[in-house]
């Protein structure tokens, strides 16, 4: 089976203003007018821009950045999968670490997030990754294995999931892991992928996220099963964001 398509994927978060779609046509431009890449590209917007940026997104996809596990119903400030797709998205982020903290999620909740994406017809991005000290205590691998294999949905396929790995403590941090470490833990991911899925578990695209740049991309996304990266801080900005994607042209 050949390598998966890769994904440059761009989590702007917390970020972004009616104005901030001005960069999404600056990288819509990039995206056609440049070398055409060896991969897809996905921005995922504030859900307050996902409409607008949706209308005017052609080559870059628009994705959410998470969604409740319900169809619908009382769950006041929540939004639902099929509210993200029909505003447009066609992937949601789910278990990013952020969430997982600040909001308790665990894996259990994680997948039935993804379950309720998939419902819908969008890919699930989960997001898994260790903390400092769980590196530092020696069990990141069974760490992020452990949530990969809890987190995974019912019905995960390569086409349905991709699974980002990304470390916690390298989140906006400017620190990333050596490549040796992003490729064992894609090696482990990669591994618990094709016991879960059997073959198709090869075709699982396994992102890298944390403090890439131009700069690293290169070198992040040329780690043995890296498929591609989960950007935050550089995705705000067009021209960085075409940089990292520079990575596959
Ligand atoms: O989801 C992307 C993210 O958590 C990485 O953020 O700013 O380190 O690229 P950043």
């Amino acid at each position: 089976m050949s390598n998966p398509t890769a994904l440059v994927a761009g989590n702007w978060k917390m970020n972004g203003l009616t104005e901030s779609l001005a960069e999404l046509e600056a990288l819509e431009t990039l995206v056609k007018e440049g070398k055409s890449a060896d991969c897809d590209v996905l921005i995922c917007p504030p859900f307050t821009l996902i409409g607008a940026a949706s209308v005017k997104a052609d080559a870059v996809a628009i994705g959410a950045q998470d969604c409740h596990g319900a169809v619908s119903g009382a769950h006041t400030g929540d939004i639902s999968a099929q509210m993200l797709k029909d505003a447009g998205a066609t992937y949601v982020i789910v278990g990013h670490s952020e969430r997982r903290a600040d909001h308790f999620e665990n894996s259990k909740i994680v997948k039935v997030k993804a379950e309720a994406a998939l419902a819908v017809g969008l890919t699930a991005i989960v997001c898994v990754g260790e903390t400092e000290a769980e590196r530092d205590a020696g069990k990141a691998v069974s760490r992020v294995v452990g949530q990969v294999e809890a987190s995974l949905p019912e019905g995960a396929t390569s086409a349905k999931v991709v699974v980002a790995y990304e470390p916690v403590w390298a989140i906006g941090t400017g620190r990333t892991p050596t490549v040796q470490d992003v490729a064992e833990m894609h090696t482990a991911i990669r591994e618990a992928l094709i016991k879960r899925l059997g073959e198709d578990g090869k075709a699982v695209k396994i992102l890298y996220g944390g403090s890439v740049k131009p700069s690293n991309a290169t070198e992040l996304m040329g780690a043995a099963n890296v498929n591609g990266a989960l950007v935050g801080g550089a995705s705000l900005k067009a021209s960085d964001f075409n940089g990292i994607i520079d990575a596959y042209r």
